[in-house]
């Protein structure tokens, strides 16, 4: 019989993210001690393969790495991509980043670029304050990102060095900071200024100071990291670990080649989670292949009407099917029209991407999925229950379930004022095995 697994409360802290956590301050489904308590609890064999198709800041995979484990950690968002992979970056590679961040700023200085009048930094910087921070771009990616990683098709994120995307990491918090004035309430939404706000205006040595500063923390922090790791005398050897750019509706992986999913998908909260890193995303315009538009439409989630028309399909279960029934003839504005597109673009894309992930997963092995539910209108979204349905029609079967209710809910649906409804949320953790 497989291990009970230990499964402690998914609920975010702020108040844990300090240290080399600091610095990694995106929308995560779960905590670090989260997933470590769960990893250690499955007492998996050596050599296995745990698995995040929706990795985002990278918690699972930091944690296998940590404990010496191999995963594969997958995200549609370049940005993602690269705070997951400098989320890896070893505590021996600390006292390295301040000298090269110190070559970069001076290349930076002596020669910023010409900036191209496309440049996404212009939607929130003048010219002057884009370019210079466009030349620290530049130079990271000159410096650090080699041939290695350039390919016809463009530049091949995955392949990034965990310095280089260090650096960047400490860009995007540079800019963050720099952008604040546009963030809104909802704290995973970044606004761009109107046609007639006047644009930022940094001189370089605050950007520059911003950039030198959060290298110097993240330094400082890592080091910290490789104090503890020294105190700890049989530290296991990092195990390797890969992290890739894809689609999960359309991802290819070994039928059979994974042991453990531990995951937590997108929500269908309508959190838009490239509006999230618009900033970011402006930062890798140059390594983009997709524009942020195009890439935002084909996240899990997207708030985008979907181009194809899409039928409610058997395999996404009947609660979803009676969920999507009662959004479609709800008598507010837009629900028959616009919601219900982008309700069911979002059950598509998560069938889709389940049917794959399960086809991935040996038999025997298990998937912890974390999941919260929320309300259209008035209406329940038992998204739980939905995916364990979805999960069971792919040949996966349901162990067991544990929730933890949320005082507030990650949500920006309407209707919140208008209807009465229970206040917060459940988050579900859902344990599937093949
Ligand atoms: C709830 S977050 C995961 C958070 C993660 N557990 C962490 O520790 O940060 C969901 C992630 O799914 C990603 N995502 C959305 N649609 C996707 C798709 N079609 N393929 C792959 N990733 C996608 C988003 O970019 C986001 O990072």
């Amino acid at each position: 019989m497989a291990p009970r697994l230990h499964i402690l409360s998914p609920k975010r802290n702020k108040r844990l993210q300090t240290g080399w956590e600091g610095f990694f301050p995106y929308y995560a489904g779960f905590p670090e001690l989260f997933a470590r308590e769960l990893l250690q609890s499955a007492r998996l064999p050596r050599g296995a393969v745990i698995l995040d198709p929706w990795n985002g800041s990278g918690t699972t995979t930091y944690v296998a790495s940590d404990l010496g484990m191999t995963s594969i950690g997958i995200d549609l968002n370049p940005v993602m991509i690269i705070v997951a992979r400098a989320r890896l970056l070893p505590p021996s590679e600390a006292d390295h980043l301040r000298p090269l961040a110190a070559t970069i700023l001076s290349h930076a200085h002596s020669a910023p670029p010409t900036l191209d009048s496309n440049d996404a930094l212009l939607g929130w910087f003048e010219p002057t304050t884009a370019a210079f921070i466009r030349g620290i771009e530049q130079n990271i990616r000159r410096s650090l990102v080699g041939s290695m990683t350039k390919s016809p098709d463009g530049i091949h994120l995955d392949k990034i060095s965990g310095t280089a995307a260090t650096l960047y990491v400490a860009l995007f918090a540079a800019c963050r900071k720099l952008v604040a004035p546009f963030r809104s309430s909802n704290p995973t939404w970044l606004r761009m200024p109107k046609e007639t706000e006047a644009r930022l205006v940094a001189p370089q040595i605050t950007v520059a100071r911003f950039f030198a500063d959060n290298v110097r923390g993240m330094s400082a922090a890592l080091a910290t990291k490789l104090d503890a790791d020294l105190l700890i005398a049989d530290t296991p050897r990092a195990g390797e670990c890969k992290i890739n750019l894809s689609d999960t509706a359309s991802m290819r992986l070994d039928a059979g080649s994974v042991d453990f999913v531990l995951t937590s998908p997108p929500y269908c909260t309508r959190i838009d989670y490239t509006a999230a890193t618009r900033i970011e995303l402006a930062v890798l315009g140059p390594l983009m292949s997709t524009g942020a538009r195009a890439l935002g439409k084909k996240m899990i989630g997207s708030t985008q009407v979907p181009s194809a028309s899409i039928e409610i399909d058997d395999k996404w279960g009947k609660t979803c099917a009676h969920f999507l029934e009662a959004l479609k003839k709800h008598p507010s504005k837009a629900s028959g029209g616009y919601y219900y597109r982008t309700h069911l673009d979002y059950f598509d894309k998560m069938s889709r991407s389940i049917e794959r992930m399960s086809d991935a997963l040996k038999p025997g092995g298990r998937a912890i999925l974390v999941v919260q539910d929320s309300y259209y209108k008035d209406l329940h979204n038992d998204l739980p229950k939905v995916i364990s349905e979805i999960g069971v029609k792919h040949g996966l079967n349901l162990k067991r379930r544990e929730d933890f209710h949320l005082r507030s809910m990650s949500d920006i649906n309407p209707g919140r004022r208008t209807y009465a409804r229970p206040s917060g949320a459940t988050e579900s953790v859902l344990c599937f095995a093949k």
